[in-house]
């Protein structure tokens, strides 16, 4: 089964697992909205071709691992977009969850959402408890505070944000979180795949902020200019559009050094290229001399 069903697939099964009648409909349907179609899925896609290099000995939990960090990065999108944080009318080309249900109705979905994730690694067969309890610990760590998403979303209300640990917080903790659980899940030690989360998060970031300063609506499928308009800082307020570009190059040269020693080395870099051709086009728009 290609990558991308196989994900699906388990995302679909955590999601009907929370759908059991008699549920109300309407919150069942916001769940459904907010979880399909999906968008890149690049974390559970991370997190699984992780796993699969470092042997994917057990792929139920690794299917319920990327389905777990997959929900809880929907049900961050589902409260970032609500009126009280960026107040954002659409979400992968189509209305966000708040303006096609309603604002309770997103609260409770991303609530339920993130309950959901946690559930599913719960879920798995008792046979796999170590694993299930260490997924459970790495994606609760990555979520919550201080350095999870939470937190992340946490600095745009402090007088002065850290630059760094807000982008590290806000995105680079599910990408350390896709990497870990992928060895986690594998029966891997985590502590060395850290670095290769935390680079590719910081360059999707800074692919990100690049793309928000010179893309528009139509393109990105969600309001575009939101850091200007909410005076977030950012990496193109930072370094320039240029200077943003040239860190993400640096970052993806690094990232692919970065990559543990494991059976599946050279498919894991051949992956960060793949990502580093696919910003290509983006640094070239920043670039025209290049
Ligand atoms: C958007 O993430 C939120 C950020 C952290 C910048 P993605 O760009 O991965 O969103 P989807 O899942 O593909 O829609
Ligand atoms: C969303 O960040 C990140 C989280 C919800 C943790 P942004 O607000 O920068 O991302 P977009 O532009 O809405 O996707
Ligand atoms: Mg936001
Ligand atoms: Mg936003």
């Amino acid at each position: 089964m290609p990558l991308s069903n196989r994900i699906d697939t388990a995302i679909a099964r955590a999601v009907a697992r929370g759908a059991a009648a008699p549920a109300p409909d309407l919150l069942g349907r916001a769940l459904d909205y907010a979880t399909a179609p999906g968008g890149a899925r690049i974390r559970p896609t991370i997190l699984t071709s992780v796993a699969l290099a470092c042997g994917d000995d057990a792929p139920a939990v690794t299917d319920a691992a990327a389905a777990a960090l997959e929900l809880v990065h929907c049900a961050s999108l589902v409260h970032d977009d609500l009126p009280c944080f960026d107040d954002a009318d659409t979400r992968r080309g189509k209305p966000s969850v708040h303006r096609a249900f309603s604002q309770p109705l997103a609260v409770l979905a991303g609530d339920s959402l993130i309950v959901m994730a946690f559930e599913t690694l719960a879920s798995l067969p008792d046979d796999h408890a170590a694993r299930a309890m260490r997924l459970s610990r790495h994606l609760a760590r990555r979520t919550g505070m201080p350095g999870g998403i939470c937190a992340g979303q946490g600095w745009e209300s402090e007088p002065r944000i850290d630059l760094s640990a807000y982008h590290k917080a806000k995105t680079g903790s599910l990408f350390v979180a896709a990497t870990q659980m992928g060895a986690i899940a594998a029966g891997q030690d985590p502590e060395p795949w850290e670095e290769l989360g935390a680079r590719i998060g910081e360059a999707f970031q800074v692919a990100d902020d690049l793309r928000d300063a010179v893309m528009d609506e139509a393109a990105l499928g969600k309001p575009a200019g939101q850091d200007g308009l909410h005076h977030r800082p950012n990496a193109v307020t930072e370094l320039g559009l240029a200077g943003a570009a040239q860190r993400l190059r640096d970052i993806l040269g690094g990232a692919i050094a970065s990559i543990p020693s494991c059976p599946g080395e050279a498919m894991l870099a051949e992956l960060v290229n793949r990502y580093a051709r696919k910003l290509a086009p983006l640094q070239a728009m920043v670039e025209p001399g290049e």
